[in-house]
């Protein structure tokens, strides 16, 4: 297949991205995708320190667990804000055209604030996804909202950045960037913020041209599981020695409807469920 990429971004620290991310890696990587991994978040590598948990826990407990490829890309460091944005450029382009071809997708994992590197990789997107915490103050980097009828008012700085980007795809390839927005960490509680952040959602969509998806709920299996490079994801339901809950069951159907609604090609057809931890032989 042609290498599609997927960017997980939003401008804001905390909303799930790496979490949402290494979700949609092992469920490509069950699926048989080959999957390269970009971190751009060279501060805190989550998604990156994720994939080194799931090596090292493989390893010394002989599990034969699927891998992507992983690379960190740091920003430049030195030069004026032309020389670094030069360099940047040329580093993303190398590594980019290098796994075209050979991978199936390319997922990149943006930090939590506006980076050159950040920017560019929004506009290489075949699929943009943007995880948002179910409230205002989150949503508020997409559309200001008025305050009595919660109506949106004007785009802000996050969309507009994506608008741009879709703006600068166009002109380069004819290219499309499907964007798709989440809620995660939605929870029973509050019932009331939930549905006007939803009735919200639900306005802006048809303004800013994203799709809004089903998300993530609150769940602590989506955040266990770190330090063994894990998810939920690699377990089958009879797996010796995992004791499979309710809200498992649930967090399953929750990644696997994210999954469908990603529209990642050929997912359908590839996504039909295997087991996935095997011993090593
Ligand atoms: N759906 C969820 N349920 C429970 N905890 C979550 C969920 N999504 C993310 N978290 C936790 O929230 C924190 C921020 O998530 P992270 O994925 O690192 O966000 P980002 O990459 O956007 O900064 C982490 O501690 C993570 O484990
Ligand atoms: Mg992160």
């Amino acid at each position: 297949m042609k290498t599609h990429v997927i960017v997980v971004g939003n401008e804001k620290g905390g909303s799930g991205k790496s979490t949402t991310a290494m979700h949609i890696v092992v469920s490509l990587l069950k699926a048989d995708y080959k999957v390269a991994v970009i971190d751009l978040d060279a501060r805190q590598k989550s998604l990156g320190r994720y994939l080194e948990n799931r090596q090292n826990y493989a390893k010394t407990h002989g599990l034969k667990l699927s891998m992507p490829e992983v690379h960190i890309l740091q920003k430049t460091e030195t030069g004026t804000v032309d020389e670094i944005e030069a360099q940047d450029l040329v580093r993303f382009n190398g590594l980019v055209e290098k796994l075209r071809g050979t991978v199936d997708v390319i997922l990149f994992d943006c930090p939590g604030s506006d980076t050159y590197l950040s920017r560019i990789a929004h506009m290489t997107a075949d699929t943009l996804l943007t995880p948002i915490n179910d409230s205002f103050v989150d949503l508020d980097l997409l559309a200001k909202v008025d305050a009595d009828t919660y109506k949106v008012e004007k785009l802000n700085l996050y969309s507009e950045m994506v608008w741009e980007a879709r703006k600068q795809r166009t002109l380069k390839d004819r290219g499309v960037i499907d964007w798709a927005v989440m809620r995660n960490r939605t929870s029973a509680l509050n019932a009331k913020n939930k549905q006007r952040v939803h009735d919200a959602l639900t306005e802006l969509q048809k303004r800013v041209a994203f799709r809004y998806i089903a998300g993530l709920s609150e769940r602590v299996i989506y955040r266990e599981l770190f330090p063994k490079g894990l998810t939920l994801v690699d377990f089958k339901a009879s797996q010796k020695g995992v004791k499979i809950t309710m809200s498992h069951v649930a967090a399953r159907q929750e990644i696997r409807r994210l999954m469908d609604d990603l529209n990642i090609p050929h997912w359908q057809e590839r996504s039909s469920v295997k087991p996935h931890i095997e011993k090593a032989s």
